[in-house]
């Protein structure tokens, strides 16, 4: 065999070996994954999302949240997670059954969000969240997402979904409120429907425990 034969062939075997490791090993072990059926009400978990929580996704992604939060709980074995209360059990593949693209995430600058659904379950503080990161959680740095709330003078009477509780210029303009507009309700849709672990999976047992 010639120099450039033997190239040929090594990188091909390079080549190779990568794409049995990385596609075809991983779809034979996850490929053909199910959402798992309870014999009795016949429900599935993972759920799937509602289409305004969908909607929501794509401003999760759109706005680059996974650079500084990630969905995926480690085992209490390789790290801290469940007790800092992130969830009750590691993630596995089935939990991402349902995304169509699964934000492990870049960095870990804010709270794993993989069951932020199941901490915070009230829309009111997510949208004071997204509004004012501050307001709720002083000192904070995740970024305020003003363009998805509307800013305008109270005509008649106010409206009931108008954010409370802001610490900044708002409250001291009477006539003024703020408003979530579509895509800051389904951001929160979604949001309020990460609770990858707060149901059971065969394998991934409950790793939590009321010891320290
Ligand atoms: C620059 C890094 C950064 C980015 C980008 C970022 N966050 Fe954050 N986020 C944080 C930090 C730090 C915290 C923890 C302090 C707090 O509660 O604000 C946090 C907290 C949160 C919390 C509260 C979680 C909890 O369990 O209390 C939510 C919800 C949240 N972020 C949503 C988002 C969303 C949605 C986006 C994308 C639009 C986003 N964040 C982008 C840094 C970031």
């Amino acid at each position: 065999m010639n120099r450039s034969t033997s190239l040929f062939v090594g990188l091909l075997l390079v080549f190779l070996t990568s794409w049995l490791a990385l596609v075809v090993v991983p779809y034979i072990q996850m490929g053909r994954l199910l959402p798992d059926v309870d014999d009795v009400t016949q429900d599935q978990t993972p759920a799937a999302f509602s289409g305004l929580a969908e909607q929501g996704r794509q401003v999760y992604a759109a706005n680059g949240c996974v650079y500084c939060h990630s969905q995926q709980v480690r085992s209490r074995v390789s790290g801290a997670d469940i007790d800092r209360g992130w969830g009750e059990r590691r993630t596995v593949a089935r939990d991402y059954l349902r995304d169509r693209a699964a934000y492990l995430g870049e960095s870990r600058m804010g709270p794993d969000l993989a069951n932020v659904g199941s901490r915070r379950d009230k829309a009111d503080w997510l949208y004071t969240h997204f509004y004012e990161p501050d307001a709720v959680s002083p000192g904070t740095n995740c970024p305020p997402l003003h363009f998805l709330f509307s800013r305008h003078k109270i005509v008649g009477q106010p409206s009931t979904d108008a954010l409370q509780g802001l610490s900044g210029d708002v409250p001291k303009v009477h006539e003024e409120e703020v408003v979530p507009g579509h895509d800051a309700k389904a951001l929160a849709a979604y949001l309020l429907s990460l609770k990858r672990t707060s149901y059971k999976l065969a394998e991934a047992p409950e790793e939590k425990t009321d010891t320290p």
